[in-house]
């Protein structure tokens, strides 16, 4: 059901929705700060040869362009055409190289890459272990390896009733990540490809009285839960509609947490 694993077979209202949140969470200050922590530990001294491996509508090979050493080249890749027409738009002027792909393999040479960065995008692939075993293949030895994901399994969203918050907060989850739980099998994952787990970065995203962040997902679902069949019209049109209120009344809740790896090829 992710309508991420397959951007490019969704509605246009689905597109939408997905561009839309995109590229607002990237503009939010917390999400722009949690990029920032690890963009700003890649080194700018000398010129890397980058890919942003499943970068959307490329939020985040943006941030790396602004900050990488001038002669550097940069690689979006998505299996997106219509997500990577969005990164052109959002990005006039840009050196970044956009490339469509099809799945596994990557169409790159063994040892290519300096940097590989992955922005919640294991999270939606069928395989991961896949994608993993890629990105070591096309990292040069010593390269590293950027995993950023939410925990989606954590992410909630406060109705009055917790059973309520519990089975709603399921289903949403459901729809929109393949994997949930993707967070916790990193450091297995990560291990049996190959990787070496240097060290990692957690933080919790949360909003409480006013939605900000949340908000705009909140939105995105607005139009997903009947673009996709998330939840019966009337439960969906409530869920929203009780989101929203909280917000106007000053008692939103809702909250996640976002994980960052860093790993190298051994
Ligand atoms: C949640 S979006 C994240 C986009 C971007 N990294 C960001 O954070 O704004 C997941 C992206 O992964 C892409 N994707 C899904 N499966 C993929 C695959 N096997 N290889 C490359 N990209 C893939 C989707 O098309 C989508 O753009």
């Amino acid at each position: 059901m992710d309508p991420y694993q397959n951007p490019d077979q969704q509605s246009d209202a689905t597109i939408h929705a997905m561009v839309t949140r995109l590229e607002q969470r990237a503009q939010h200050p917390f999400f722009l700060r949690l990029i920032a922590n690890y963009a700003n530990q890649v080194r700018t001294d000398i010129p890397l040869h980058i890919l942003d491996l499943g970068c959307g509508t490329g939020v985040v090979i943006r941030q790396f362009e602004t900050r990488l050493h001038s002669e550097s080249t940069l690689i979006g890749a998505d299996i997106s055409s219509r997500l990577l027409d969005a990164a052109r738009t959002h990005s006039p002027g840009s050196r970044i190289h956009w490339e469509k792909l099809e799945s596994a393999p990557l169409p790159y040479d063994a040892s290519s890459f300096d940097v590989i960065v992955m922005h919640t995008l294991l999270s939606h692939v069928a395989e991961p272990e896949v994608l993993l075993r890629e990105a070591h293949r096309t990292l040069k030895p010593g390269g590293s390896l950027i995993v950023f994901d939410a925990d989606h399994a954590s992410t909630t969203y406060g109705l009055p009733d917790y059973a309520k918050t519990r089975e709603t907060d399921q289903k949403l989850v459901a729809a929109i990540a393949t994997h949930p739980n993707i967070c916790r099998q990193l450091p297995r994952l990560l291990k049996h490809t190959g990787f070496e787990l240097e060290r990692h970065s957690a933080e919790i995203l949360s909003e409480c009285g006013r939605g900000d962040f949340w908000l705009s997902s909140v939105k995105g679902f607005a139009r997903l839960i009947p673009a996709l069949g998330i939840l019966p019209d009337k439960e969906g049109q409530a869920w929203v509609e009780s989101m929203l209120s909280s917000h106007e009344a000053g008692t939103f809740f809702a909250a996640g947490s976002y994980y960052t790896f860093f790993a190298s090829k051994r």
